[in-house]
């Protein structure tokens, strides 16, 4: 059985896991920047866990399997670099009042992955914020190139390629990669249940 909830302070801990579970070291955000999305904006940070049925209270803890997290921003044609920075502060962007949903990130641990639990948490993600905030109709997001489970998730949800930021990312190794923004005018499309 899975849960959906919002996330707490008292999360930091398995989320940081899970960042560091995801993400190379040049692309991890510091605790401080989660901790401050959870404070900003917790209706747009949603945790996914296991629970057995037996337990299922809203005390009750399952295993922790994945996060996703975002903001609400108001719509721009053109798209900037420097919004999309590691470790950009949540608060200066974020316009409950705006029409677009940007999520900044989402995982799964590895040991859970291609069960279909990222699909689902992208989509509570999309129906939580439409419910609470029926302005936002469209999506951002950046990925890197390479993450391919990702780009697959927004790509049968809509998202189109945007615009392309070169080497935005560098692998452990030293290698770069592309950024590529993707947006989608109509998430409301998305909406299941
Ligand atoms: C991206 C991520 C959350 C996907 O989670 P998941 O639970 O494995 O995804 P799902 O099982 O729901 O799969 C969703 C779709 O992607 C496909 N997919 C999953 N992993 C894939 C991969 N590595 N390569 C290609 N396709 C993949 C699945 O086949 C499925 O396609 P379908 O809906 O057409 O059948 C997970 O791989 C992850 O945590 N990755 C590391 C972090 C990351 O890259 N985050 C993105 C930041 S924007």
């Amino acid at each position: 059985m899975l849960r959906f909830r919002e996330a707490a302070s008292s999360d930091i801990t398995n989320i940081m896991a899970l960042e560091r579970a995801c993400f190379n070291t040049d692309t991890q955000e510091a605790e401080s920047t989660y901790l401050e999305r959870i404070d900003a904006f917790p209706q747009g940070f949603i945790v996914m866990e296991s629970a057995d049925r037996s337990n299922f209270s809203s005390r009750s803890v399952g295993e922790f399997l994945g996060a996703v997290s975002s903001e609400i921003w108001q719509y721009e044609p053109s798209i900037a670099r420097d919004s999309f920075t590691l470790g950009h502060s949540i608060k200066k962007q974020l316009k409950l009042a705006g029409d677009e949903l940007y999520i900044s990130s989402i995982g799964i641990f590895p040991r859970h992955r291609k069960c279909g639990y990222g699909k689902l948490l992208f989509r509570e993600l999309i129906n939580r914020v439409h419910v609470l905030f029926p302005l936002v109709v469209k999506g951002i997001l950046l990925i890197n190139e390479e993450w391919h489970g990702a780009r697959k998730i927004y790509a049968n949800n809509g998202f189109h390629d945007a615009a392309v930021f070169d080497d935005f990312f560098t692998s452990d190794n030293g290698t770069k990669t592309n950024g590529i923004v993707m947006r989608n005018d109509d998430i409301t499309k998305i909406i299941i249940g």
